[in-house]
């Protein structure tokens, strides 16, 4: 085998709980994936040394060196299976995104994700699914979803997964792309500044449909010991009806986005005054997704959001989609 070539999905959180810092400053999380169809792909063929060349959607603000966490995924896998296989070699990445870079959509992560499934092909070395996630966690918090894929809640850092049961429902969604990216360690860190600070008001369930309409997204003062699934999403997610999930969308995370990049309120409350089931902050954003009724719901949604001029671009998409997969190999 020459090459193989690996699509992999965006995600979204439909649930993101953030617990207290950790010592070893991660965040102990509740949250719910949902893998989106949004998808990049990447290739990987033998090479004289690991090296990686990215083209696509934001293609120059991805790092080209040992920071790339798909290389980072190439040495994981390769430590890992070092005894097998008569050692692997090393490979050239090529990574052609269409996820955008540093939205909240983890697309980092799905590169890795993508290249460890990329490299157990090439190197044939006969990993299961199950085998591949704990060495996915060692690469990123969301590294092992990007293998899963569908819905599945993550607790621990996002690591430890439990896929979600539920009726085989397609969700519609509007992803409003911002002009600008977040990065996750400052949103993490505004989090805990802002329910450590004053008066703090962590957020961010979406306002509810009923509510008063064009008034910005709720925020509630919230820094929980412990955090736990949301029955009520479990559930309106077990139902499939998504006017029932609509309202249950929440992200402990959005009012440290929308305080570092403040354009995101009027975005989430445009997309919710123009007829969205629910509106959040995808992870650490700064991406606002939207819950749409139907496809067609969901085409007037994207033409209206666009046209308000409240983000970069918008993107259609439907989810869950599975996660990691080959598509090719020569
Ligand atoms: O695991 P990953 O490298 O994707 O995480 C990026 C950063 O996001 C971490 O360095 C940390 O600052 C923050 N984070 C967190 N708690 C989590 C996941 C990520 O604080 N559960």
């Amino acid at each position: 085998m020459t090459w193989v070539s690996v699509r992999v999905p965006a995600k979204i959180n439909l649930q993101l709980a953030v617990g207290p810092r950790r010592p070893d400053g991660y965040h102990d999380l509740v949250t719910v994936f949902h893998a989106v169809s949004l998808h990049d792909e990447i290739t990987v063929e033998p090479s004289g040394r690991d090296r990686v060349t990215v083209t696509g959607e934001g293609a120059d603000q991805v790092p080209a060196d040992r920071d790339n966490l798909a290389l980072r995924a190439v040495a994981a896998l390769r430590s890992a299976v070092r005894d097998r296989a008569g050692g692997p070699g090393r490979v050239h990445v090529t990574i052609a995104k269409r996820i955008p870079v540093a939205a909240g959509l983890a697309g980092g992560s799905a590169d890795a994700a993508a290249a460890l499934v990329a490299c157990n092909e090439l190197w044939g070395c006969g990993l299961t699914q199950q085998q591949l996630i704990p060495i996915a966690a060692t690469v990123g918090s969301d590294v092992a979803f990007a293998l899963l894929g569908g819905t599945a809640v993550g607790r621990g850092r996002g690591e430890q997964l439990t896929p979600a049961l539920a009726p085989a429902t397609q969700y519609h969604w509007v992803l409003a792309l911002a002009d600008g990216h977040l990065s996750t360690p400052e949103v993490y860190g505004a989090l805990d500044r802002l329910r450590g600070g004053k008066g703090a008001r962590g957020d961010g369930q979406s306002p509810r449909p009923g509510g008063p309409r064009g008034v910005a997204p709720r925020e509630t003062a919230q820094s929980p010991r412990e955090v736990a699934p949301d029955t009520g999403l479990m559930s309106a997610l077990r139902s499939g009806d998504a006017k029932l999930v609509g309202p249950r969308l929440s992200n402990d995370l959005q009012q440290a986005a929308v305080s570092l990049f403040p354009p995101l309120r009027r975005t989430l409350t445009a997309g919710l005054e123009f007829g969205a089931l629910g509106a959040l902050v995808s992870g650490s954003g700064p991406t606002c997704v939207f819950l749409a009724a139907s496809a067609e719901r969901a085409l007037e949604l994207a033409v209206a959001i666009s046209g308000a001029g409240v983000c970069r671009s918008v993107s259609r998409v439907s989810g869950p989609v599975p996660g990691a997969a080959v598509v090719g190999t020569g």
